[in-house]
């Protein structure tokens, strides 16, 4: 089937769906963008990106073109051919797959499923939901699954503000139901790519984009607790050993320590697994040991930020910290799970109570009971603040300036390294300046 004048609709217009429809917009195909956010919706009508990596003027384009609409009614999949969903699959509190979110799209669409629809999930998911979720509503509206319907899994890898990786140079790895349904999705996803990737089922695709960020979840949870253990011999810089260690050209790959692991994906995604094992009586202890040590580190970076304050004159509840970032990675304005909260949140507990932030991505925020409106960064202002923390390190941040005029400086981020030399006011994640053998700063 030819895909060129195929009509698709794309539901869930957040960081993976917006950019996606634009994408396939761009690529000729007439999009209809579903989202239950009436806000974004209006945003997208007055040719308004929300998304940091897309511009509106791409957006508009589109719009303009006549090649995307966007509504809030589910009901508009029934006048296209091809459904694609990427709703949100967070955890709840207790750290179990909240799936309500394409459960209630799919009970959405039910209604309107009929013979000849492609509907693929996009979003990140346990082995065994798209068949779990999908076919049964399929089947239930006399749909023949790799006959008259089909249904794949084809996971979303963007890496936000990345603009060395796009849709043009990243394959999409897709896997259907039956082998007619991957040929139908991968004859719609190479309308945006030159390069699918055909696994055998749905469950292969999905256990494979568990994998890849449960792999970045493990050996981001290795490196602090390297870099802890630096802390606690002292005198061995962790940054020093991962450059070290990085001059191997062959079986090492580089992973930083940090304050934390923020976003959608990574902090989240390796629950969906560790719960589906529980399934088969299966506990997955290397992967929830990882989320554990990932889940710790914005605590031991406010026990850090103590260990700072206590050789300050001014007692605890009077010190002002400053949080440099908030964005859970650099360049990028996304709070989402953000380290930066978590450390703030962790002060607050540990009675630090004047904390303020400076963000050139979030000029305000709320996420819970906090709020914040991010202040300018100047020597005079730098020096009102017994501590400054970093946590992300956005690449326009003057870091000679924040050193030089800094009363004490806990540095996640190596931001050190990017300064002279001769700098003494601060600690490095890792660093190995709090252990006994160490020294305190440099
Ligand atoms: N953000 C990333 O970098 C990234 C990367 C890879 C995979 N993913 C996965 O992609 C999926 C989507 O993530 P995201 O970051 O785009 O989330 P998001 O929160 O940015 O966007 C999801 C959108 O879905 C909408 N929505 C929720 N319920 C809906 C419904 N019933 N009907 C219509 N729209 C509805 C929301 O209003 C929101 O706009 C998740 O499974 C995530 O794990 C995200």
């Amino acid at each position: 089937m030819g895909y060129g004048n195929n009509k698709l609709s794309i539901i869930g217009l957040g960081y993976v769906g917006l950019p996606l429809a634009v994408e396939f917009a761009k690529n000729g195909m007439n999009i209809v963008g579903i989202d239950i956010d009436e806000v974004k919706i209006e945003k997208i009508n007055n040719n308004e990106s929300y998304i940091f990596d897309l511009s509106s003027e791409e957006l508009a384009a589109v719009i303009a073109q006549g090649r995307l609409t966007v509504t809030t009614e589910l009901s508009a999949v029934k006048d296209t051919d091809s459904i694609i969903i990427c709703v949100p699959t967070p955890v709840t509190v207790h750290k179990t797959p909240d799936v309500s979110y394409i459960q209630n799209v799919v009970d959405g669409i039910a209604p309107y499923l009929r013979k000849g629809h492609l509907v693929i999930l996009r979003s990140t998911t346990y082995p065994g939901a798209t068949r779990e979720f999908i076919v049964p509503k399929m089947e239930a509206a006399g749909i023949k699954i790799g006959t008259d319907g089909h249904v794949a899994f084809a996971p979303e890898r963007v890496d936000p503000g990345s603009e060395k990786f796009t849709f043009n140079n990243t394959p999409i790895v897709l896997g259907g139901i039956t082998k007619k349904c991957t040929e139908e999705a991968s004859n719609l996803m190479s309308m945006i790519t030159n390069d699918v990737v055909k696994v055998s089922s749905p469950e292969v695709a999905e256990m494979a984009k568990l994998l890849e960020n449960i792999f970045r979840s493990v050996n981001i949870a290795l490196i602090n607790e390297m870099a802890m253990l630096c802390d606690r011999i002292g005198g061995i810089d962790i940054w020093e050993v991962v450059r070290a260690a990085s001059t191997k050209p062959f079986g090492f790959m580089k992973f930083n320590p940090g304050p934390g692991i923020g976003g959608h994906c990574i902090q989240i995604d390796p629950y969906y697994l560790s719960w589906k094992a529980k399934e088969y009586n299966f506990y997955s202890d290397f992967i929830e040991q990882a989320a554990k040590t990932n889940e710790n580190m914005p605590h031991y970076v406010a026990d850090m930020t103590i260990q700072a304050l206590s050789m300050s004159a001014t007692p605890l509840p009077d010190c002002k910290v400053l949080i440099i970032g908030v964005a859970y990675k650099p360049d990028i304005d996304d709070l989402r799970n953000s380290p930066g909260i978590h450390v703030w949140e962790a002060l607050l507990e540990k009675g630090v109570k004047n904390i303020e932030y400076h963000d050139p991505f979030v000029p305000t925020f709320k996420e819970g009971s906090l709020k914040g409106e991010s202040i300018e960064l100047n020597g005079d202002m730098l020096k009102e603040f017994e501590c400054v923390i970093i946590i992300t390190d956005h690449t326009s941040i003057d870091w000679q300036m924040v050193f030089d005029n800094s009363k004490f400086i806990v540095d996640t981020r190596n931001a050190s390294s990017k300064i002279k030399e001769g700098i003494s006011n601060y600690y490095s994640l890792g660093g190995g300046q709090l252990g006994k053998n160490g020294t305190f700063g440099k």
